[in-house]
């Protein structure tokens, strides 16, 4: 897929460790987009699709081998691309995804310890071609991001991990944010909402 290709959609991703508080403004961001005149397509990883919604439930409640997780995120993507994201830049519209690739990278590599280089495989077997244009990676410290999800009933896997595996999910979202050349903008989302708003409004800016 040719990035420069004017036509082509734009592919926005949200990262950040459980309880950074993203989903709270995906819907702000949408709006603003949509307030552009944009055409927006809003999905979520692991899932967006009804096979990648089966492998979501299977990742996210049964204990595996970290390799299969792994691979089962990159199957749940494959069906995403294939469906949802690839036909919806060819038409031009702009996708929105509630994670993507760098979550394998911070949370099966940097989180669990899997070779990076195995990570770097599977990206290029599953969208050789495709990267997000931009993706806003909404950052808060682990005690922050604790006591949010303390707030929340039912955790899963990921959300039941100590306090160590988050640590280095964290850092690894760091380090690739620094080496992205731009792409990742790291979101400061201890600010209040307004704060938040107005960052991601300062990120969304050279795009529309
Ligand atoms: P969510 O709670 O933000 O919807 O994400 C579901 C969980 O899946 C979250 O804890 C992060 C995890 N995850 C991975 O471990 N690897 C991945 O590639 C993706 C997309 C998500």
């Amino acid at each position: 897929m040719n990035h420069n290709d004017a036509t082509r959609g734009r592919f926005i991703t949200f990262e950040g460790i459980d309880g950074a508080g993203k989903s709270t403004h995906i819907g702000h961001v949408i709006a603003l987009l949509e307030g552009a005149g944009k055409t927006v397509v809003s999905t979520r990883e692991p899932g967006g699709t009804p096979l990648g919604e089966k492998l979501r439930d299977l990742v996210l409640h049964e204990k595996m081998h970290l390799e299969t997780e792994a691979l089962l995120m990159f199957a749940s993507r494959r069906e995403h691309v294939a469906q949802v994201i690839a036909p919806a830049l060819a038409r031009g519209e702009w996708v929105l995804s509630d994670r993507f690739t760098d979550a394998s990278f911070a949370y099966q590599g940097g989180g669990r310890g899997l070779d990076r280089a195995k990570l770097d495989a599977l990206e290029e077997w599953v969208h050789p071609h495709l990267q997000p244009d931009l993706t806003l990676l909404f950052d808060v410290p682990l005690d922050v991001a604790r006591a949010r999800l303390a707030a929340t009933r039912t955790l899963d896997k990921f959300e039941m991990e100590q306090a160590d595996f988050f640590a280095r999910v964290r850092a690894e979202y760091l380090r690739r944010a620094a080496q992205s050349g731009g792409r990742i903008v790291v979101i400061d989302s201890t600010q209040s909402i307004a704060g938040v708003r107005m960052a991601l409004q300062a990120a969304l800016e050279p795009w529309l």
